[in-house]
């Protein structure tokens, strides 16, 4: 097939931000648009760089393709900019990889998401959602067990989550709150913080969808209070171990893969994504969110999980693809 890859860079220079260095993270690098080209050359087929933003819209009426591979994140702060690609490719009837507009919408609001899989009997750390700093101190968060983690509502990427977004007391929530109501604009989700060991899960395919594999996130140095932030995933080839298969135990792993994948038909999830959990002391997982529309560098999570069950990224990718392409078949050349 002449597949169409649409994605967004990351700009060679990040907008200026007094507050924030991390507005750009979810953009993909060159070197991860060339991987996914390669893997998907590798399986046999053309490949055409479409791009994001204008570039996409003048490329996707130019170039006549048969499938669009979608990486694309969108573009602008908006909460449904995961949706844009998608919603275009629906437009013009032209076939694509992963989730339809509505699910990316949905997934990328951190609250709308823990509403629906809690409503099916997932367990889901206890939240409230804050619009600003005075409804903020409106609240009365005795009823809430501190540490709070506080994060922006309407992010991926872990942007806006810092080792400090972990807050013990009043004071560092505030303080907190404020850094992050200055810097990303929207909403702040703050959840009680949940401490017994941090997992994600990757799954792939339909019908059924499948666990592809499982990682357990381990803090190099001890923390009584680990945070998976984003100074960490910069940094994660000294900062943390990476576990795959997660040496847990096998009814807590059940658990994982049970929620997993019934998290995944909820949220009307399809060819992929990654879901992020933490155990309590108990080993009871808590859902804190997810990604359908995870990273596919080297460096993300999905790959290196993958990498370490011996699945290579070809592969990942052509798992991927052929979810994708199934569901259009027959309409689509092979
Ligand atoms: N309720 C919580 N309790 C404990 N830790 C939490 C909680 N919520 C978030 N965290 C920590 O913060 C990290 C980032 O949070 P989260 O996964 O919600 O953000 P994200 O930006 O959507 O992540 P990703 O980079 O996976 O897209 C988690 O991996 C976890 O380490
Ligand atoms: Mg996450």
């Amino acid at each position: 097939m002449r597949i169409g890859l649409s994605f967004d860079l990351k700009p060679d220079k990040a907008p200026v931000n007094e507050y924030i260095d991390d507005s750009m993270e979810e953009y993909d690098s060159m070197e991860t648009v060339e991987l996914i080209k390669s893997s998907i050359e590798a399986n046999g087929h053309q490949v055409v760089l479409l791009g994001g933003g204008q570039a996409f819209l003048d490329n996707i009426y130019k170039e006549n393709v048969d499938f669009v591979f979608n990486i694309a994140e969108g573009q602008g702060n908006y909460r449904s900019r995961e949706s844009q690609v998608p919603a275009i490719l629906e437009m013009l009837d032209i076939p694509y990889s992963g989730s339809d507009p509505l699910c990316l919408g949905i997934c990328l609001d951190k609250e709308l998401t823990k509403k629906m899989v809690a409503m099916e009997g997932v367990i889901t750390p206890k939240w409230q959602l804050v619009t600003d700093f005075a409804e903020l101190q409106s609240i009365d968060w005795n009823e809430f067990r501190f540490p709070l983690m506080v994060k922006p509502a309407h992010e991926g990427s872990s942007k806006g989550v810092r080792l400090s977004s972990a807050a013990m007391d009043m004071t560092e929530l505030e303080s907190e709150a404020k850094r992050q109501f200055e810097g990303y604009n929207q909403a702040l989700m703050v959840e009680e913080f949940i401490n017994g060991g941090e997992v994600t899960v990757g799954i792939t395919g339909n019908k059924p969808a499948q666990v592809l594999a499982m990682m357990r996130i381990l803090p190099r140095k001890k923390t009584e209070h680990f945070v998976y932030s984003i100074e960490v995933k910069r940094d994660y080839l000294e900062l943390v171990d990476y576990e795959c298969p997660p040496k847990l135990e096998a009814h807590i792993v059940k658990r994982l893969e049970d929620a997993s994948l019934k998290i995944f038909k909820i949220l009307g999830c399809r060819d992929f994504a990654r879901i992020d959990f933490r155990l309590d002391k108990d080993g009871n997982p808590y859902f804190l969110e997810i990604n359908p529309l995870p990273g596919l560098g080297n460096h993300s999570d999905l790959v290196l999980m993958s990498a370490m069950l011996g699945i290579s990224h070809q592969e990942l990718i052509k798992k991927i693809l052929s979810a994708a392409v199934k569901r259009y078949s027959p309409c689509l050349p092979q």
